[in-house]
C-alpha cells in the first residue's frame, strides 16, 4: 500500500508539472496570435505605397477638383458682375473647398509636392508635353477644322508654355 501511495504521489507531481508546462505553452501561443493579429491589421490599414489604380483615381479626382475650382471662381466673377452677390459668394465658397480641402487632401495622399528639384522636373515634364504634343497638335487640328480663332489661341498659349519650360529648365540647372 505504501509503495502504491508513493507511486501515486510521483504521478501527481508529474501530472501537475505537465499541466504547468501546458499552461505556459498555451499562454505563449495566445499572446503570439494576438501580436500577429495586431501586426496583420496594421498592415492592412497602413500600406507603404499606393496601389496603381488608387494613384490613377487620385490624379483623375485632382484634375476634376482643380477644374471645378477655376470654373467656380469664373462663375463667381460673372455672378458678381451681374449683381448677384449672394450667388457669387456661394460659388467662391465652394471653389475654396474644392481647392483647399479636396484637392489639397488628395495631393497630400498622392505625395504631389516633393523636393524643389523633383517639383521642377515634374513641371518641366508637364510643360514639355504641352509644347511638343498637346498645343502643337491642338493648333494643327483646329486649323484643319477651320476653327481659326482656337488654332491661333492654342499657338499663342504654346509660346507661353515654351517660356515656362525655359524658365523651369534654367531654375533646375541653377539648383
Ligand atoms: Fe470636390
Ligand atoms: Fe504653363
Amino acid at each position: 500500500m505504501n509503495l502504491m501511495f508513493a507511486e501515486d504521489s510521483a504521478f501527481i507531481t508529474w501530472l501537475s508539472k505537465v499541466i504547468t508546462i501546458s499552461r505556459t505553452f498555451i499562454r505563449g501561443a495566445i499572446s503570439n496570435l494576438l501580436v500577429c493579429g495586431i501586426v496583420m491589421s496594421k498592415t492592412l490599414v497602413v500600406r507603404k505605397s499606393l496601389d496603381k489604380k488608387t494613384r490613377q483615381h487620385l490624379l483623375e479626382a485632382m484634375h476634376g477638383e482643380a477644374f471645378a475650382f477655376v470654373k467656380y471662381m469664373l462663375f463667381s466673377e460673372a455672378a458678381k458682375k451681374n449683381g448677384h452677390a449672394k450667388l457669387a459668394e456661394l460659388f467662391e465658397k465652394t471653389a475654396k473647398v474644392e481647392r483647399f480641402e479636396h484637392f489639397a487632401e488628395e495631393a497630400e495622399l498622392l505625395g504631389l509636392v516633393s523636393s524643389e528639384s523633383k517639383n521642377l522636373s515634374d513641371a518641366i515634364e508637364g510643360e514639355s508635353y504641352e509644347v511638343t504634343t498637346m498645343y502643337k497638335e491642338f493648333a494643327e487640328e483646329a486649323k484643319t477644322c477651320g476653327d481659326l480663332a482656337a488654332a491661333e489661341r492654342f499657338s499663342e498659349i504654346r509660346k507661353d508654355e515654351m517660356s515656362h519650360l525655359a524658365a523651369y529648365k534654367a531654375a533646375l540647372e541653377s539648383i
